[in-house]
């Protein structure tokens, strides 16, 4: 079975993040040969500090080994390390329409906030269309907000298979069962995001345990007491409690079962313990791994060349499906 999927080094990352990604391409791993690939090209498609990518992208590299990620086991690598990822993003752009790209949710909402938009945030989905379809995956472990650009990416391979022959495999989002769309504690009716969220609504990986505490403290909640999961009547204690699924690996009727006859107060300060002891020990060896980083350079060439030697063969079958001759016997 082969695993892929991406994350953008810019931008602080947060608990949704650990929630649809890094927890989940730790437990994939386990499952095949897996991918995981930071998308250094994506994070220019809004306006960014070069000196703010390349510090970032070290630093996301040594995220994913400290939340789990196995470097024996899995390919670790830089987007823009591996030259396929921007050629068939090409190629596909070809195959993919102005209509299809023009209706995603994403798209809409970063536009909408901006005066100038880039032609690369518009054409986004293609690149990932391409990063997913490059390694034949079967399964892309993801949140729910990319839902929609995974849908796309079998759209687009379906279209691609059917007009030029059988070349991709067609693959299938993977989602947490809990916690695949974590909000903000300050606005639960939106995702916990790096770009659009409220930070004192945002809990990110490596903030200190006062500031988790703080964050969770003031979370909004609901009228009412009692502590159930009802998305729609109850955004803020649904929240918490899926929260709590992610810290402790619990089931949502387990941690409501747990806090049958607790307040919201009582509720909160467990949470805030619970979020602590999942973030301590990945901090720690976040430290320790960020302190060496001609070893994760290393780790980071190897991942290239290994991504680069899977990617090589479907790359070269899209050329040669597409019709276009290749450079012989130079
Ligand atoms: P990115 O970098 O925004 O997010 C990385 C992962 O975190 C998940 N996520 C969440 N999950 C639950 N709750 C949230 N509030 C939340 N916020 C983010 C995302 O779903 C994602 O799994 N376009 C992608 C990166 C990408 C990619 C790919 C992913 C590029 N190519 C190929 C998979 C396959 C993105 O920007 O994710």
């Amino acid at each position: 079975m082969r695993i892929f999927s991406g994350i953008q080094p810019t931008g602080a990352k947060h608990l949704g993040n650990f929630s649809g990604g890094f927890r989940q391409y730790a437990a994939t791993q386990e499952q095949g040969d897996a991918f995981f690939c930071i998308v250094d090209l994506h994070s220019v498609t809004v306006p960014h500090d070069p000196e703010d990518l390349r510090a970032r992208t070290l630093d996301l590299a040594a995220l994913m080994f400290a939340t789990g990620l196995d470097a024996e086991r899995s390919t670790v690598f830089v987007q823009s390390h591996v030259t396929a990822h921007a050629e068939s993003a090409w190629l596909l752009g070809c195959v993919a329409t102005i209509g299809e790209l023009r209706r995603m949710t994403q798209f809409k909402d970063k536009a909408g906030k901006r005066e100038s938009v880039s032609v690369g945030l518009f054409t986004y989905p293609v690149l990932m269309a391409g990063d997913i379809l490059l390694y034949q995956t079967d399964i892309v472990p993801i949140g729910d907000d990319q839902r929609q650009h995974l849908e796309l990416s079998r759209d687009i391979a379906e279209r691609f298979n059917s007009r030029f022959g059988e070349t991709f495999t067609v693959p299938r989002g993977v989602y947490p069962e809990a916690g695949a769309r974590i909000m903000d504690l300050q606005q639960p009716g939106n995702k916990m995001s790096t770009t659009g969220g409220n930070p004192q609504g945002t809990i990110y990986l490596l903030d200190p345990p006062e500031a988790v505490r703080k964050k969770v403290k003031t979370a909004v909640t609901d009228s009412g007491r009692e502590i159930i999961h009802d998305p729609n009547e109850k955004a803020g204690i649904s929240n918490l409690i899926e929260i709590m699924t992610v810290a402790t690996g619990e089931s949502i009727a387990e941690v409501e079962k747990r806090f049958e006859s607790s307040g919201y107060g009582q509720f909160k300060s467990d949470v805030s313990d619970a979020v602590v002891a999942l973030l301590e020990p990945i901090q720690a060896r976040f430290r320790e791994i960020r302190d060496d980083p001609a070893e994760l350079e290393r780790m980071l060439a190897i991942g290239a060349a290994k991504a680069r030697e899977a990617s090589a063969p479907t790359l070269e079958k899209m050329y040669e499906r597409m019709g276009f001759t290749r450079p012989k016997g130079v």
